[in-house]
């Protein structure tokens, strides 16, 4: 008996070196932890518990007989991430460069299938060259059985990537359907061809890094939701990450203990809002005083930074905040600030966690460049997000609300539940200057009229009350007690129920 034992640990010890201690210490040189190393980080201690150890493919082509590794090139499993349940697949670059093969793709497949059943997130650990070259359509196919289950996903759990190597080819297409992608900086890349292939085809000259590093993904092409700075650093910020998501659509978020009182009072925002209408402040100072403790899990932080996006809580439940940045062009809405905030309301709604909106919107950014990009369809992404979304909204004005800005951003024609203003709130068409040269076009020249006018149209308009006597604003509040009116109206929103008419989906502005 003891021998079966000892021969059992034998053939697991030879599973968890994986391709063999030359590769580990290569990868160790690149600044990169293993496969199982960084499920060691991501998981609680101890509570890792692995599927298909001794999977190996099936192939015999290419000498590919006689080099067999036992598990294929993924390491896939369960464990717990602050004693909730995750599922997980970590390529493991040791082993065939982490290559997909039709085997390899069954393991993933098995995690998905089983995340799906039971309700939880899985995680995706992504360091590898893409489809198993040596075994052809078969890989192909692997890669399709992958791709197929998170659509399904879609939605039901919550899918998270990491790139924290190679990211090329067939791999590039399972992380771009998952929620939330993240990328370790200088040591991963990802791209559907490569430098050598970009060359050839339009004899561009780029790096690697040039190509679909993480600055590259967060800046420009907004596939990346953050980069971190090492395996460890990313690891960890998955995990508080996860501690702000629910594990399922069939779940309410987690609550997580505070001693952060809902009652709070912060006397330092009724002076957030400068008296000159045209000078910035910073919207995340808002954010972070409303949040419990200050804690704020930014999403997108480097894209489109005229908007915000971020998980936070309200007495330890997770609450989505979506707000206009006035220190970034002014936190007017353009194509990328509309699409990143669209996708992100648009998982809160999938996975039953409130929206807190916080708007200071000069308007749409004109010019040909936001019209030819298509602005139209790309703010109508932001419009249809919020208006679809049935989970508890509330929405604050804290300054501009101007023309179909205010319409977008949440507010009460778009179904919010509770639409608030600060007393600094301009709720109108436009700003007072654009609207007198319209309609006193004939008075132009004439400064003593014009400013007469511009006064007339500012204490007429800008102001929260011509909307608050139409019932478009709920109640205008205090500064200082935005945090309790918050945390409060989220309280008495917990059990809402909103029937809407049944679609097989809708037909979304892509
Ligand atoms: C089989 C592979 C592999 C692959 C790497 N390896 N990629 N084996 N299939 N796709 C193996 C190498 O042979 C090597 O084995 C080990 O992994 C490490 O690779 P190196 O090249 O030594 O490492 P490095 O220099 O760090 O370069 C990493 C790399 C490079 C940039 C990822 O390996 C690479 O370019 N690989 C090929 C990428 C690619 O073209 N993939 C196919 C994409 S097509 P040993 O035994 O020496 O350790 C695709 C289509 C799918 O994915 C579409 C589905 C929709």
């Amino acid at each position: 008996m003891s021998d079966i034992l000892r021969q059992l640990e034998a053939k697991r010890e030879q599973a968890r070196i994986g391709g063999g201690q030359k590769r580990i210490d290569a990868q160790h040189a690149k600044g990169k932890l293993t496969a199982r190393e960084r499920i060691d980080v991501l998981l609680d201690e101890g509570s890792f518990e692995e599927f298909d150890m001794f999977v190996e493919h099936r192939l015999n082509d290419f000498g590919m007989g006689d080099q067999k590794m036992p598990g294929d090139g993924v390491v896939t499993g369960w464990g717990t991430i602050n004693g909730r349940l995750v599922y997980l697949f970590a390529k493991d670059f040791t082993v065939f460069g982490g290559s997909l093969s039709d085997t390899h793709a069954q393991k993933i497949c098995k995690i998905q299938d089983m995340a799906m059943k039971v309700g939880a997130p899985v995680i995706g650990l992504f360091d590898a060259g893409g489809a198993r070259i040596q075994e052809g359509v078969a890989a192909l196919g692997g890669y399709g059985e992958v791709f197929q289950r998170n659509v399904w996903a879609s939605g039901v759990i919550p899918q998270i990537s990491v790139i924290m190597g190679p990211c090329a080819g067939g791999d590039v297409y399972s992380p771009a359907m998952t929620d939330f992608i993240f990328m370790v900086r200088d040591r991963s890349y990802m791209f559907v061809t490569g430098p050598d292939v970009v060359k050839t085809v339009t004899q561009e000259n780029v790096t690697a890094e040039e190509l679909g590093g993480a600055k590259v993904h967060t800046t420009k092409s907004s596939i990346v939701d953050a980069a971190f700075d090492d395996d460890l650093q990313a690891l960890t910020q998955i995990r508080r990450l996860i501690d702000f998501l629910p594990l399922s659509n069939r779940e309410d978020p987690p609550v997580i203990e505070t001693e952060d009182e809902i009652t709070r009072l912060e006397m330092s925002l009724d002076t957030l809002v400068p008296t000159n209408a045209n000078k910035p402040y910073d919207m995340k100072e808002l954010i972070l005083k409303v949040v419990d403790e200050g804690d704020f899990f930014e999403i997108q932080e480097a894209f489109a930074q005229n908007m915000i996006t971020g998980f936070g809580r309200i007495d330890g439940s997770t609450v989505g905040f979506v707000a206009n940045q006035p220190m970034v062009l002014a936190g007017v809405l353009d194509s990328d600030g509309s699409r990143k905030a669209a996708r992100f309301v648009r998982f809160c709604d999938a996975f039953n966690i409130p929206i807190v909106t916080f708007v200071d919107v000069p308007g749409f950014l004109p010019g040909t460049a936001q019209e030819y990009g298509g602005l139209i369809k790309h703010g109508a992404k932001l419009l249809f997000a919020f208006g679809q979304a049935t989970v508890p909204k509330i929405t604050l004005i804290t300054r501009k609300a101007y023309g179909g800005a205010y319409v977008v951003m949440s507010s009460k024609h778009m179904q919010a539940d509770i639409n608030y203003a600060w007393p600094t709130a301009e709720i109108a068409v436009m700003g007072a200057k654009g609207a007198v040269e319209i309609i006193y076009r004939k008075d132009i020249g004439d400064e003593e009229k014009i400013t007469e006018r511009t006064q007339e149209y500012e204490d007429r308009f800008l102001n929260p009350f011509v909307a608050a006597q139409r019932g478009y604003i709920d109640e205008v509040i205090m500064p200082h007690s935005t945090r309790r009116r918050i945390a409060r109206g989220l309280a008495m929103l917990r059990t809402k129920q909103v029937e809407t008419p049944w679609k097989k989906h809708d037909n979304l502005p892509l």
